[in-house]
């Protein structure tokens, strides 16, 4: 890790003396360390430990410049490769949540274009307050990724989860991060990605659906955005939580999520079409609940727009990846999918085989390919897969600069 600059902002709480720990083992790993504290964090460890720790000045004070050429707060934001904010308390979570910049750590994190990665340590309850839940929610859907707190004895004399994790998890954490960081093989890349189902309304309170869970579309997209890329997920309605650095638009029905994808289409180098999307919609959507009569119910569905289709029709520069959902005849039909839909690859989807599938945490799958060879994949978590297809999709980039 020599190179890497981390900038290791230190707000107040008891589980600074960790962050002195943490400090000494991030060096140890080889990173350059510079420490920002606030003035809470200083009524527990003086400024002295930190410069010791770090070898390196530590900056406490947004007006007290050391450099005349330079103004701290921006240098410092430019100077980091990764931001940690350790131990992060509710009080820093929430001015960076909502934009208050009024001291010298919080001016830096909204000047700073880094990762910006944080570890809680708290109360048991103020971590569990809505207000700091919140917080965290609105600073995950920005990209700030973070170190969960572990549960334990907490120095209030709570026991339950709160603690700051121990420092060498965190520079284990932190060391894994930027390894991965090295295998961005979609760097500059534009990836488009439709997870889950969709759904079409009968009636105000009836709907047309599968049992997609968005699990595999919502891995393909972390490991897209891991992988560098940028990433726009059009999601149908799920019960995930958005990816952090992954830019979520939630969408219902067919028409919806095909207009959102055309919306993207455009401007992206790779779409990749996981989404279960409905072919069939009811052609009426009662206004009213339907009312239950005697005797059979027969409701006349039409088709949905074919959204990879459309994308086949129109393709340009992009590299285009549907999937076959299929119970039976997989190679068959995913061939048949690969030319009728002009698309470059099709990750075929036997939903037949124990654990492969809607909602299930692993997938077995197999990619079909232009060139007539296919990859059968053993069955692996759906995190596997999304790695083995990005390596895929980056085979199919290179092929097109070759
Ligand atoms: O979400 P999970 O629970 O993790 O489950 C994952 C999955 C099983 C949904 C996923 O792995 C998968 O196989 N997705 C495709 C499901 C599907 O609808 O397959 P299909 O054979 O019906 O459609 C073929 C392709 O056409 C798909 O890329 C689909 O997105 C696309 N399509 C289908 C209909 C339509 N109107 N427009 C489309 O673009």
């Amino acid at each position: 890790m020599v190179n890497k600059n981390i900038l290791l902002c230190v707000s107040g709480g008891i589980a600074v003396y960790k962050a002195v720990a943490l400090t000494s083992k991030l060096s140890q790993a080889g990173f350059n360390v510079k420490v920002i504290m606030t003035e809470s964090a200083m009524e527990f460890v003086t400024p002295l430990t930190f410069q010791a720790m770090s070898r390196n000045d530590v900056y406490t004070d947004t007006f007290d410049e050391k450099d005349s050429s330079k103004i701290a707060h921006i240098d410092l934001a430019d100077w980091a490769d990764l931001v940690l904010i350790a131990p992060a308390t509710a009080n820093v979570l929430g001015k960076l949540a909502n934009g208050i910049a009024d001291d010298m750590i919080t001016t830096t994190l909204l000047a700073t274009t880094a990762p910006v990665w944080a570890a809680p340590a708290m109360n048991v309850h103020m971590y569990s307050h809505p207000a700091v839940l919140k917080n965290i929610d609105v600073l995950h859907e920005r990209g700030v990724q973070f170190v969960e707190p572990s549960e334990g004895f907490l120095a209030c004399g709570y026991v339950g989860k709160g603690r700051l994790e121990e420092p060498e998890k965190i520079t284990q954490i932190i060391t894994e991060y930027f390894s991965k960081r090295k295998e961005r093989l979609l760097e500059g890349k534009k990836v488009l990605i439709t997870a889950g189902p969709t759904r079409e309304k009968i009636d105000p309170v009836r709907f047309f659906t599968n049992h997609s869970s968005g699990k595999m579309g919502y891995a393909i997209a972390k490991k897209a955005a891991e992988a560098g890329a940028e990433v726009t997920l059009i999601s149908g309605p799920v019960s995930l939580s958005s990816t952090p650095g992954v830019t979520t638009i939630k969408t219902e029905t067919a028409e919806e999520m095909y207009q959102a994808v055309m919306k993207y289409f455009h401007d992206s180098d790779v779409v990749i079409k996981s989404a279960a999307v409905a072919d069939y919609r009811p052609v009426q959507t009662n206004e009213q609940k339907m009312k239950k009569k005697d005797g059979s119910l027969i409701l006349e569905f039409e088709r949905t727009t074919d959204i990879l289709k459309t994308l086949g029709e129109q393709k340009k520069h992009q590299i285009l990846i549907g999937f076959a959902a299929e119970t039976e005849q997989l190679e068959t039909y995913a061939l048949n999918k690969l030319k009728s839909k002009n698309a470059d690859l099709i990750v075929g989807n036997n939903i037949m085989t124990e654990g492969a599938g809607f909602g299930t945490e692993t997938n077995a799958v197999t990619f079909f390919r232009k060139d007539g060879t296919a990859a059968e994949l053993p069955l692996q978590t759906k995190d596997q897969v999304a790695e083995a297809l990005i390596s895929e999709v980056h085979h199919l980039l290179q092929e097109r600069l070759t």
